[in-house]
């Protein structure tokens, strides 16, 4: 059949949908290297999707398509083969869970997510923390003695965990940690070291170019780590291990609740090979695990706060541009924070480290330009202010987040006192997350579907 044949003579990456003239009733299907998911609901309508989350409330049970398979769909009946041998067909349950797809009085799906993640970031702590220590079953298998170093490939928001993750990795497990964007590795003729753990991250599992990075690291003989939101995707089907960040179904293309799960992952599997390499005392690990079991109650919204920046927005809606500053681990809160509003505001943002304005981007600085400045109490304050001050100086205009009161701010969010660094990350980063939203909604933009953008980027 030409299908078949002309399948059977493609390279590269593919997942085809095909109707012709000839046959209309048919859909001809394949895939290769990219994800391709066959749905099928009570009724024994066929689905076809990148990836699962769109089929709930559709499909019942589901395929995911393995590489080299193709086949047709005619009359609700599904034809499926590899290589001309027909294959059998092994659909999986697809949660049933419709309420995962509705939105549940929020205004979109992002607002509900945004909300979730108190509960979610329970989730991703259940279970992995027992008699005061870091349980990963998970990795039970994993010899971390054969570990020195630790390199870590994402793109996007995925990419802001892992370089949040790195200054733990590097502060508390004293283990080397290098972060490198998955389509820039890909390329860079990379030199790779067996004694290095490699670790990828991604929401949807799927990234084309973090998976092709997982799949060169698995070729070259390092073991791999995946931390995803979704089980069965190509990325944990590819690595050796994974640790799943239990964030349940995000809907909005741009990412909220998978983040806050990942750098709460993320923050385990340090404490974990902290833990391993006996890198930290155990009053530090009590300490960091009391910290760790206090983010679910942080990231609860404050209705006051909500409302707050929902005023604020209409103050944000033009200039020329937006910073976002902050230092340490607050810096890829930053870079997080301008990610966020420009995928759904489409206003130009930057994440900078606020150390760094002074080398150049300051000469940008007048009262058009809006400052978002991440001011905790807990790290690095002092440092802050004085970047802050230089800001303020050329009239920039200043939306501080602190706990603490700044005078030269022209907005202030006031936050909570907390001990830890990472109560305050959590606190800001839901603030940010909020006054995104608040301002894409201000104009009128569609806040889960932001143009140009997909859930799922399967392409390179
Ligand atoms: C997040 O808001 C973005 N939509 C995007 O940057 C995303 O994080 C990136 O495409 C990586 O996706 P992944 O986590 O599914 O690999």
């Amino acid at each position: 059949m030409a299908f078949e044949k002309t399948i059977a003579s493609l390279q590269g990456a593919y997942a085809i949908l095909l109707i012709s003239k000839k046959e209309p009733d048919v859909i001809f299907f394949a895939k290769n290297a990219v994800p391709l998911i066959l749905g099928k609901s009570h009724e024994n309508e066929v689905y076809f999707s990148s990836s699962d989350a769109p089929l709930i409330g559709w499909a019942k049970e589901v395929i995911y398509l393995e590489d080299g398979q193709y086949g047709w769909v005619k009359n609700q009946s599904i034809t499926l083969l590899k290589e001309f041998e027909p294959q059998s067909l092994h659909f999986k349950t697809l949660t049933k869970d419709k309420i995962l797809a509705q939105k549940d009085g929020f205004r979109f799906f992002m607002e509900k997510e945004i909300y979730e993640q108190s509960l979610v970031a329970g989730e991703a702590i259940m279970g992995r923390i027992k008699d005061h220590t870091i349980v990963l079953d998970e990795l039970n298998t994993l010899c971390f003695d054969d570990i020195d170093a630790i390199k870590i490939c994402a793109c996007g928001t995925s990419y802001h965990a892992a370089l949040s993750a790195s200054y733990m990795f590097e502060r508390l497990a004293k283990i080397r940690c290098n972060v490198e964007i998955a389509s820039e590795f890909r390329y860079k003729q990379p030199l790779l070291d067996k004694r290095t753990l490699f670790i990828v991250i991604s929401q949807s599992g799927e990234t084309a170019d973090t998976l092709e990075a997982l799949k060169m690291a698995k070729s070259s003989g390092m073991t791999t780590l995946a931390i995803c939101n979704v089980d069965n995707s190509s990325i944990v089907r590819t690595a050796d291990f994974t640790l799943l960040t239990r964030a349940g179904i995000e809907k909005g293309v741009a990412s909220t609740k998978a983040f806050a799960t990942q750098v709460i992952t993320l923050w385990l599997l340090t404490l974990f090979v902290a833990q391993h390499k006996k890198s930290i005392t155990p009053e530090i690990l009590s300490s960091e695990i009391e910290a760790l079991l206090h983010i679910p109650l942080v990231l609860k919204v404050d209705e006051a706060i909500h409302e707050k920046l929902h005023r604020l927005s209409k103050r944000y809606l033009h200039g020329h541009g937006f910073f976002f500053i902050g230092r340490d681990i607050f810096f890829p809160l930053a870079l997080e924070g301008a990610l966020k509003l420009k995928e759904i505001s489409y206003l130009h943002a930057e994440g900078y480290p606020a150390g760094e304005m002074k080398h150049g981007p300051i000469a940008l600085a007048d009262s058009e330009l809006f400052t978002i400045a991440l001011m905790p109490k807990t790290l690095l304050y002092d440092k802050m202010k004085s970047n802050v001050e230089e800001l303020s100086a050329r009239d920039s205009t200043l939306l501080v987040i602190s706990p603490e009161p700044f005078e030269l701010a022209d907005d202030f969010i006031k936050t909570k006192q907390h001990k830890h660094p990472m109560g305050e990350f959590f606190e800001m980063m839901l603030i940010t997350q909020l006054l995104a939203l608040e301002i894409s909604i201000r104009l009128g933009n569609d806040v889960d579907m932001p143009r140009n953008l997909a859930k799922s980027v399967t392409v390179e």
